[in-house]
């Protein structure tokens, strides 16, 4: 398995990608390690403003001749979630406020809305050309799939469900990466409800692979070999491991987060809206359940995260594990590596 048509097309020596992560977890080092060792580095950069962009691939141009990705978000805002307004910023506040008081930290106050557009954010990936550009929440327009292909830019779409597959596959992205509910991260569920297309990796990647004839990449649960393999089995072309992979050293990860991936405590995941806005798996914790258990109503994305982040700051201010999101897939209680090249050459050992 360590070389198919996914790695020839790719021009890398194996299958195995690391995921992109968002909101400032991704780094240059991280993905450049991955690319450097064979593999594909990914950068998840759907909260960089163009200018931020250019000089996060210009870097990973610099740290690596190797192909990497980009990782974009089709949409960026829920429905009505452009712009914060005072309703939407009392309703945070009714859910937040006795965790500011707690902490004695002030409310943040009605941000601005971005001031610019995912189509402005590609227009750097056209004009930079990684190797790879990958997203999800939806399919860029044909116009974008078009230009990607004229400039030798490779588009890789995510599908929670065996309809987003198809839908992907019509609109003729090169590549799908099938991502099950045990992953980390978001669900980027673009047709139905995330809630309503939770399906694992082990039922929905033979059902992906049975639809397209192109590279098909299983991502979610696999943090070693056994799964790796498995995924392979069940007609995968590639594996997208993100959870592993925000565990080692080299990423961005704030360091309590890190250390309690390796705790017993990482075994309890759940799903939930309350920190961003849109459902992501996190480790469970009492200021999750806290928030869950409000009778305030969670905010549309990104609205929900910008009330959240002044509770994260002050975690990583006191390097307390407690007041972070700590995103985590269900296959954390596997992690073993503390380093990329080490998770890097333990999966390329276990390829046959
Ligand atoms: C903290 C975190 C942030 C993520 N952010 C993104 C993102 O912005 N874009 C994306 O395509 N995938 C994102 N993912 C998903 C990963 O790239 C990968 O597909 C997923 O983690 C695989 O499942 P695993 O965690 O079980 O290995 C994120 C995952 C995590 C854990």
């Amino acid at each position: 398995m360590s070389m198919n048509a996914f790695t020839s097309r790719l021009g890398i020596q194996h299958p195995i990608i690391q995921g992109p992560f968002g909101g400032g977890l991704s780094s240059v080092r991280l993905a450049a390690a991955v690319s450097e060792a064979g593999g594909l580095g990914s950068f998840g950069a759907h909260h960089l403003c163009p200018a931020q962009m250019r000089e996060v691939i210009r870097d990973l141009q610099t740290a690596t001749a190797k192909p990497f990705n980009i990782n974009l978000w089709v949409s960026r805002h829920d429905p009505g979630a452009e712009v914060m307004t005072a309703a939407h910023h009392e309703q945070g506040l009714r859910q937040f406020a006795p965790i500011y008081e707690r902490l004695g930290i002030a409310a943040p106050p009605i941000e601005p809305p971005d001031d610019f557009s995912f189509e402005q954010q590609v227009k750097v990936i056209l004009d930079l050309q990684p190797k790879v550009f990958s997203f999800v929440f939806g399919i860029p327009n044909a116009e974008i799939l078009r230009e990607c292909a004229r400039r030798g830019i490779l588009t890789v779409g995510a599908a929670t469900t065996l309809d987003e597959a198809e839908a992907l596959d019509e609109a003729g992205v090169d590549m799908i990466v099938a991502t099950g509910s045990d992953a980390g991260g978001h669900r980027p569920s673009f047709l139905r409800t995330a809630e309503d297309s939770l399906t694992g990796t082990l039922s929905l990647v033979p059902q992906v692979r049975k639809i397209t004839r192109r590279p098909v990449i299983a991502a979610g649960g696999i943090a070693e070999v056994g799964g790796m393999r498995a995924a392979f089995e069940l007609g995968a072309d590639a594996v997208q491991i993100g959870t592993a992979f925000l565990a080692c050293e080299e990423s961005n990860c704030p360091p309590p987060h890190r250390e309690a991936l390796f705790t017993p405590a990482a075994a309890r995941t759940r799903l939930s809206r309350r920190f961003t806005g849109r459902l992501a798996r996190f480790m469970s914790s009492p200021l999750l359940d806290e928030l869950e258990h409000s009778t305030h109503p969670a905010l549309p994305f990104p609205l929900q995260a910008a009330f959240n982040r002044p509770v994260k700051a002050e975690g990583v201010r006191r390097g307390d594990a407690e007041l972070l999101p700590l995103y985590a897939g269900q296959a954390a209680p596997l992690l073993q590596h503390h380093r990329a090249s080490d998770l890097m050459r333990e999966l390329i050992a276990g390829l046959v």
